[in-house]
């Protein structure tokens, strides 16, 4: 089998991106796969004639990657790449979309109001503010409405941070979100879906340095410190079937196939509430996603290769 794997590309998370790239390609070459790993830049429309490959498996993390564009042009190529389709992907890179989608399908997520940097500017960003923190409460967290690797996040514990976070939120794009912060612990729950049902992985508790945010660095240095502590059913503390199934629905409800991994925050009153889902999990020495597979007692190798395989068997439409 030939597979492209599709890694860089030009977002905030290139970088992390080419190390995702660089392990789903040694996993999949010991597999006896032959791998092109392939940039999504300026030769990717010449190198996707020039080249027959069986199929794409896109670790591109941020922008284009995740909101649908790449695999669009795959789609409109006519190569069938792993994960979700184009108009899934698009639809759970919008945070204020996603959300909206899983509160409609009954699934709680922390109360939010997305708006586009010209309201502050129009209306007068002070009073917005102050309409943004009577309505929805203190602690809040502000990100951007479209990103990744916690770029752009940031805890508002006070009104006074509310203004520089949306700052920092409008250099990543035109809109923000802003959502209760939910203080209770977090989870991730990474999802692999074979031939059409859901393979038992085991959520991850991920847990930082005493009052350290789960931040860029946090995440992929791999010595800050971060606790990743695999959940088993058995838990005495957390419900892990319930958060397996709840992360099995997002996966539904957001239309996605193959692989995603499910962001949950709990609050206050213990209540599992559903950030995001991340299309395509990172897949470095310090990602969730490859952390949960090795656990299972799986090959990653393995894994990506039944995903490159399922993605050239047509899906009904
Ligand atoms: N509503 C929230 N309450 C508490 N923490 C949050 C909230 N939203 C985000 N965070 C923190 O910020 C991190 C990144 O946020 P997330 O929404 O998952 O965006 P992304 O991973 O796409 O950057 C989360 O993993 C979590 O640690
Ligand atoms: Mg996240």
């Amino acid at each position: 089998m030939r597979v492209a794997v599709v890694a860089g590309g030009l977002s905030h998370e290139r970088d992390v991106s080419v190390r995702s790239g660089r392990r789903v390609s040694d996993a999949l070459r010991r597999q006896g796969v032959a791998v092109e790993l392939w940039d999504f830049d300026v030769a990717f429309l010449s190198r996707l004639q020039a080249h027959e490959v069986d199929a794409a498996f896109v670790v591109l993390h941020g922008g284009a990657g995740e909101n649908g564009t790449v695999q669009a042009i795959l789609e409109l190529a006519g190569v069938p790449h792993s994960g979700a389709t184009s108009h899934a992907c698009r639809s759970a890179f919008d945070k204020a979309v996603a959300k909206a989608r899983l509160a409609e399908a009954g699934i709680a997520t922390p109360a939010w109001t997305a708006l586009p940097s010209a309201t502050f500017r129009d209306l007068g960003a002070a009073a917005v503010n102050d309409l943004l923190v009577a309505s929805l409460g203190l602690p809040l967290v502000v990100k951007p409405v479209t990103g990744g690797s916690s770029l752009g996040v940031t805890l508002v514990d006070t009104a006074a941070e509310l203004a520089p976070a949306l700052v920092a939120a409008f250099s990543y794009g035109v809109d923000a979100l802003v959502e209760r912060q939910m203080t209770g612990a977090e989870v991730a729950v990474p999802v692999l879906e074979r031939a059409g049902s859901f393979v038992p992985l085991q959520p991850v508790l991920v847990e930082t340095a005493a009052g350290q945010p789960y931040d860029y660095q946090a995440r992929y240095d791999a010595s800050s410190g971060v606790r990743y502590t695999h959940l088993l059913d058995e838990d005495p503390d957390f419900d892990v079937p319930a958060l397996r199934a709840l992360a099995a629905r997002v996966h539904e409800v957001l239309g996605l196939r193959g692989l995603s991994r499910v962001d949950i925050r709990f609050d206050a009153d213990g209540t599992a509430n559903v950030l995001e889902a991340a299309v395509t999990p990172g897949m470095t020495e310090t990602s969730i996603w490859p952390m949960a597979i090795a656990r299972a007692g799986l090959d990653l190798g393995q894994v990506c290769l039944e995903l490159s395989r399922a993605a050239t068997v047509p899906q009904p439409s």
